[in-house]
């Protein structure tokens, strides 16, 4: 890693972002791709395809030794090698873009011996870009394009806030989950009965938390926990282009992930179950087997 330029990569990777950004703004996102992927709520448009293009032709002219792997252009059984490569959704969620629902964004990571080392995840409908390289911090620049503060916008350090509140336990906890597109056996088996027991009474044997929510991305999930507006995040069935900007970011902001599975602490990049946990100065590691234990005997199993 040493050899490489991260800033200048960074800096790259956030031009591009903007470049697709805009493309995301024009786009018709009803044009939706007919040779759409696993079933009816798995969608993909032709904004997605289109954007993935975009991104692919704009990095691998820059970057042409570097390897890429995007979602659009995904053949199953290629490997994240050590290799550094560069991991693209360049639509995390496709399905609040076709509605309309503001919060959707590009996510952009480099992960160099299979390790997040830059991320950058922009929102173009909100104007937020989260942005970190390994070892120096992670920022969230919210207005840069609407002109705020004389065209930079206002660029802040993650976490947000000077002053958080300590991390708890659960019942202290908002939790951020989703529910995926896959709507049957035991991957949704395993979710429904967590998501009953993370909201349920303890009386009932739940961990009653504050409450759940889904923001329909996965890196959004991700950096809102890097910026501590979320506690936790927990998903199966995301793939590494999902997660590996906001993990890049996550860390960067003092948070941790682990496996959505419990017992693993260190789980690869493409193992696509994700446990995150916001940056505390104590409290995580707690936090994480109280959940793993919320989940008890169940496992989720995706394909890697
Ligand atoms: C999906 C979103 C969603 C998550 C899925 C992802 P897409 O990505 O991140 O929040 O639950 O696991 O596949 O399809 O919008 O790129
Ligand atoms: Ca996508």
């Amino acid at each position: 890693m040493a050899d490489l330029n991260l800033q200048e990569i960074h800096d790259t990777l956030i031009s591009v972002a903007h470049e697709a950004g805009r493309m995301m703004l024009e786009a018709n996102p009803t044009d939706l791709d007919k040779g759409t992927k696993l079933n009816s709520v798995d969608i993909v448009t032709e904004a997605d395809k289109a954007v993935e293009a975009l991104v692919s032709s704009r990095l691998s002219s820059a970057y042409p030794t570097f390897a890429f792997v995007g979602e659009e252009t995904y053949k199953p059984g290629v490997q994240i090698t050590a290799a550094p490569t560069f991991i693209v959704d360049p639509i995390d969620g496709t399905t609040n873009f076709v509605h309309g629902f503001p919060s959707a964004c590009i996510s952009l990571g480099l992960a160099v011996d299979r390790i997040p080392a830059v991320g950058v995840v922009y929102n173009p409908w909100r104007d937020e870009l989260y942005t970190a390289i390994r070892g120096k911090g992670a920022f969230l620049t919210v207005g840069a394009n609407w002109g705020v503060e004389g065209g930079k916008g206002r660029k802040s350090k993650l976490p947000l806030s000077k002053n958080p509140i300590p991390l708890g336990t659960l019942d202290q906890s908002l939790v951020s989950i989703e529910w995926g597109s896959q709507r049957d056996g035991v991957n949704y088996e395993v979710k429904t009965e967590v998501f009953k027991k993370l909201c349920a009474v303890k009386e009932n044997g739940g961990a009653m938390v504050h409450s759940l929510r889904s923001l329909g991305s996965a890196a959004l999930n991700i950096c809102a926990v890097a910026a501590g507006q979320l506690d936790v995040y927990w998903e199966g069935g995301c793939w590494a282009w999902d997660v590996c900007a906001g993990w890049c970011i996550l860390s960067e902001a003092g948070g941790i992930v682990a496996s959505g599975n419990p017992g693993d602490w260190e789980p690869e990049l493409d193992s696509r179950k994700y446990l995150a946990v916001r940056g505390a100065p104590s409290g995580q590691k707690e936090l994480i087997e109280e959940f793993w234990g919320v989940i008890g005997d169940r496992r989720m199993e995706y394909e890697t």
